[in-house]
């Protein structure tokens, strides 16, 4: 029997649903080909981040004195920048390079939360060819006094200021915590975005205890943070119409599988294989075929979105009462 794989995201037909997320290993060429020989999709290039481009406009002593009382605390505000890709002009670019080398669709991704003279980055990454947009905003309302409704509101304007520049297909990745993501991500369909990309993880902050200094330590992204997605894609699948893109711990088939059974579109991967290699990606493609056709299953669509709230046979599951009866039946047996 032969199984299709095949899935759409943002109006593009996939060969599959694992797609290479944002991440070191889509900035460069060389793995980037390595990606797509194992089987990826598609990809996303890394963010051009607002700063970057405020980055190139600015005085950069200026800049470097934005933030911080000295210069050498000033430096390392954007030390990775300058390392993990080089500005707007390297970034526009690896946009074209990619293109001209992969047969899969390469998205660029914009990173910001300011309405600013950045955003016309998304006309010029247009132009620069790539197929798809990822804006990713990443805001961390520390202003007590700014309510939750002028947030909200400034991701929706930056979703339109966007939409009004470019006429690519784009996604929007935002983080979990809103009041009502559901009605969020409404908002956000409604500006203007194709597809969202749900969820970013957000980095906390951390203390080294020698130096007494606040750092940021990314680390890779552990299986059960999948579960995030699977709760507000299982919830939003039949209530918006858009692609919607999972991204958050999947390490096994089995994740990528619970994902795509609650209605995910496509599979957005990064730590696994930051950790195990582009290789990993023809790993998970292969459990997704042989769980597909042990269950008899002849496509993803068919399976896709099976087991989402308005589909699964217990949509309590998503809700208050799971919590209840979690906490009724902790064992503590897995500790
Ligand atoms: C080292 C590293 C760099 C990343 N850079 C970006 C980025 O530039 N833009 C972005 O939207 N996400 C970025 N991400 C987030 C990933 O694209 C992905 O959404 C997230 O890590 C969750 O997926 P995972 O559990 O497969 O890692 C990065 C993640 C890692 C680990």
């Amino acid at each position: 029997m032969s199984i299709s794989l095949k899935t759409e995201y943002l109006g593009m037909s996939l060969a599959n649903p694992i797609v290479a997320s944002a991440s070191p290993l889509t900035g460069s060429i060389e793995s980037l080909t390595q990606l797509e020989k194992a089987g990826v999709a598609a990809v996303v290039l890394p963010s051009l981040f607002e700063e970057q481009i405020e980055h190139d406009a600015l005085e950069v002593h200026h800049l470097l004195s934005f933030g911080a009382d000295s210069s050498h605390e000033a430096i390392n505000y954007f030390p990775e920048l300058s390392s993990y890709n080089t500005g707007p002009d390297a970034y526009l670019q690896l946009i074209k390079d990619a293109k001209q080398v992969l047969s899969v669709p390469v998205m660029a991704s914009l990173n910001g939360i300011s309405r600013g003279g950045w955003v016309r980055y998304a006309k010029l990454i247009q132009s620069a060819g790539a197929d798809a947009l990822e804006l990713n905003i990443y805001f961390v309302p520390t202003d007590d006094r700014m309510p939750g409704e002028a947030v909200e509101q400034r991701y929706v304007d930056l979703v339109r200021d966007v939409r009004e520049v470019v006429s690519l297909p784009l996604s929007v990745k935002i983080g979990p915590y809103f009041s009502s993501p559901a009605n969020m991500a409404q908002k956000l369909i409604d500006a203007g975005a194709n597809g969202l990309v749900l969820f970013n993880r957000f980095v906390q902050p951390d203390i080294d205890l020698e130096t007494m200094q606040m750092v940021s330590r990314l680390e890779l992204s552990q299986p059960s943070e999948a579960r995030q997605a699977m709760q507000w894609i299982g919830v939003l699948r039949h209530r918006v119409s858009a692609s919607l893109a999972a991204t958050g711990g999947v390490h096994s088939p089995e994740d990528l599988i619970k994902l795509l059974l609650v209605g995910a579109d496509v599979i957005m991967i990064a730590s696994s294989m930051i950790h195990k290699g582009p290789k990993q990606a023809l790993v998970l493609l292969e459990g997704l075929h042989d769980w597909l056709e042990e269950y008899e299953y002849t496509s993803v669509g068919q399976m896709k979105g099976s087991m989402c709230y308005d589909h699964c046979p217990n949509p309590k599951g998503y809700d208050r009462s799971n919590y209840m009866k979690a906490l009724v039946n902790y064992t503590g047996q897995h500790v």
